[in-house]
């Protein structure tokens, strides 16, 4: 863990890769995939990320559940894999797995007082469903999608979502976020930012850095001022 402690009045949290394993999905449905598993995995979720971003530099909208389900046809065609895999994960992304330390981190995390919200590229409906079915509706205070900004995160208009719903200086929020892309994007808003860093990665060679580097959100309580 690094950082100064942290004083913030709002927490907004990343959803995929941040508080649920969007690997869970190809746990659940990939029986039978053997060694391809990984790679699916791993495809997905960069085409995924990849047309976000594309479809937002070509002035492109769609719903993060399309270019969730594009990113998974192009990994499935790209590891020569039946197409009849797509509607058994694109379902288990509904209820994807959130992980073992979230459902106590955010707890402790309301108990400072501070709203919780989400602040996502997920659709309304994405989030919707995968924050009912792990029991966490109650937590969160708002749940903001990129949608309402017709870009994805990185792009500013999205982080602007959270400054005008909560009415506060930019600086008064900040993101947690898994994928340091996000992080970074936060940053550069203006936000402070903390990278959870679950996986041991090298910081992103982007042009900020993120105020906080935890590995878990169990990390994020005792850094708050
Ligand atoms: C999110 O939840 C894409 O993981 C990213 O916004």
């Amino acid at each position: 863990m690094t950082s100064d402690r942290l004083d913030v009045d709002i927490l907004l949290f990343d959803v995929f890769g941040t508080l649920f394993d969007h690997d869970s999905a190809l746990a659940e449905a990939s029986a039978g995939l053997g060694e391809k598993a990984d790679a699916l995995a791993s495809l997905w979720r960069q085409r995924q990320l990849e047309y976000s971003w594309l479809r937002t530099l070509m002035h492109r909208p769609a719903d993060f559940r399309q270019v969730t389900e594009e990113g998974l046809d192009y990994a499935l065609a790209a590891l020569g894999l039946p197409g009849e895999l797509k509607a058994p994960l694109m379902a288990t992304y509904r209820r994807l797995a959130p992980y073992p330390e979230v459902a106590d981190a955010l707890a402790g995390l309301a108990a400072t007082g501070r709203p919780l919200a989400i602040l996502s590229n997920g659709s309304p409906a994405m989030l919707q469903a995968v924050v009912r079915a792990a029991g966490l509706e109650a937590r969160f205070t708002a749940r903001l999608s990129a949608a309402a900004a017709h870009v994805f995160k990185p792009h500013p208009l999205v982080y602007q979502l959270a400054v005008d719903h909560f009415g506060v200086p930019r600086e008064r929020l900040c993101l947690v976020s898994a994928n340091g892309w996000d992080a970074a994007g936060a940053a550069a808003f203006g936000m402070k930012a903390v990278w959870v860093n679950r996986k041991d990665a090298p910081l992103e060679r982007l042009p900020t850095e993120p105020d906080a580097v935890i590995s878990s959100l169990a990390e994020l309580a005792p850094l708050l001022a």
